[in-house]
């Protein structure tokens, strides 16, 4: 999980990339990207901005990835807004993801 720390080396935002699929599936090369989250502090500073391209680009090129994609709640208008302005933009698609909240644990990491 990438991230950038202030000059206290504090943790100033988050990202993940990841891929999902098994090698067999047409999505293989297709990132799940996103889960940013900005200190709320530093918000406004195009941190998550500048770090979600930096995740886009490093799994391009150093990790083969080919497309790119994430969820987003709807009412979460700012982090739509971000999305759209790297290039991920709303679809009609719906995406189903069966998550074992044993393994996983119920708690949210970005909110
Ligand atoms: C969403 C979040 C990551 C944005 O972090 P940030 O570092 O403040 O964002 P940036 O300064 O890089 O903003 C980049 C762009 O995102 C959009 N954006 C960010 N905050 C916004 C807000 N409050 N309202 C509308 N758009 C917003 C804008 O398009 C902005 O670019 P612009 O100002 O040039 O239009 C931050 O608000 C956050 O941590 N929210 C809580 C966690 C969360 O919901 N994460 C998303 C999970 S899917």
């Amino acid at each position: 999980m990438p991230g950038r720390n202030d000059e206290d080396n504090k943790p100033v935002a988050v990202t993940t990339s990841l891929f999902m699929h098994p090698a067999s599936s047409p999505h293989a090369k297709t990132v799940f990207w996103g889960m940013l989250a900005t200190r709320p502090d530093r918000r406004g500073e195009k941190i998550a901005l500048l770090l979600g391209a930096q995740a886009i680009v490093h799994m391009w090129e150093k990790e083969g990835a080919r497309g790119f994609m994430t969820g987003v709640r709807q009412d979460n208008a700012s982090s739509a807004a971000l999305c759209n302005r790297l290039g991920i933009s709303d679809t009609d698609w719906t995406y189903s993801v069966c998550i074992d909240p044993e393994m996983l644990g119920r708690k949210n990491l970005t909110k």
